[in-house]
């Protein structure tokens, strides 16, 4: 298969062929989402939690996530590669924002970046596309707001705030955006801001209107120890954890009992050399 491009994402939006989108946070998680044929991977800034164990995204450096950028990177054979612009790297100037984009690039070896923001960041993103850099907008629910969103809650539940994220929809198109990530909006709302669009909008938490989903990948395979809080958008499609814990459980019981390792993992060496050691 070929390097997905935003010709080969255009063409599946032309077709209505919604576009299957997979955080990964390194090598083999990125190997994982590419091999399973996702049309893109997204370095998103969630592996602050899921890959190092912060309490929410605002800690992240972009030094970090330069690091799983790259790892992802190469891996992603086939998938468009994005990079998720942590909270910090893009707000203070469109300046700011592009000088952050082209490390993610050159050093981050992505194809593109993602940023958060609605209307008020149009003149950023405008910026860093200008400059070459695709870039992915992110509207509804943006986790690193979620000082003033007052946490992780649904938007564009009122009439007026379902304006509000239509118009930010329209704000970051016209800015250039190749597409925007929708989370955590009522399904009628997203699914009415993508077909006022005409570029793909991929949702999260935003029903089956959109023109793709993204899913943080160790949530839908189930790569988390049992009683973990999960969004009500995540489906689980698999049970990672449990296989890993039993497949480690296994090996500390027959390592316990010496039924590990095995004569079949385990060298030779010849009779002959035996009994000369032995001598
Ligand atoms: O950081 C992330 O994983 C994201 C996606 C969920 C869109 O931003
Ligand atoms: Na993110």
């Amino acid at each position: 298969r070929k390097k997905i491009t935003l010709n080969t994402l255009r063409t599946l939006y032309k077709k209505g062929e919604p576009i299957t989108v997979m955080t990964a946070h390194d090598f083999p998680s990125g190997h994982l989402a590419d091999y399973a044929g996702m049309e893109i991977v997204l370095v998103g800034d969630s592996l602050a939690m899921v890959a190092l164990g912060m309490d929410d995204t605002s800690e992240v450096l972009v030094e970090e996530m330069l690091l799983h950028c790259r790892s992802v990177s190469r891996a992603a054979k086939t998938a468009f590669t994005v990079g998720d612009l942590p909270m910090g790297s893009y707000e203070i100037a469109p300046e700011q924002a592009l000088e952050s984009a082209i490390r993610f690039i050159k050093e981050g070896r992505v194809q593109s970046v993602k940023l958060e923001g609605g209307a008020e960041m149009a003149p950023t993103v405008k910026k860093i596309t200008s400059a070459g850099i695709p870039v992915l907008g992110h509207i509804g629910l943006t986790p690193q707001r979620q000082n003033s969103l007052g946490g992780f809650r649904v938007q564009g539940k009122t009439a007026l705030g379902a304006i509000k994220v239509l118009e930010d929809a329209l704000a970051i198109q016209e800015a250039g955006a190749f597409a925007i990530v929708i989370e955590a909006v009522p399904q009628e709302v997203a699914a009415l801001v993508t077909r006022k669009l005409f570029i793909p909008t991929i949702g999260i938490g935003a029903g089956n209107g959109c023109s793709g989903q993204v899913l943080v990948q160790i949530d839908m395979t189930g790569n988390f120890p049992p009683g973990r809080f999960l969004p009500k958008f995540v489906k689980k499609y698999g049970d990672v954890w449990g296989e890993s814990l039993k497949a480690i459980e296994a090996y500390r019981d027959e390592t316990k009992s010496r039924a590990y390792p095995a004569p079949e993992h385990t060298y030779p060496i010849s009779k002959e050399e035996l009994a000369e050691l032995e001598r």
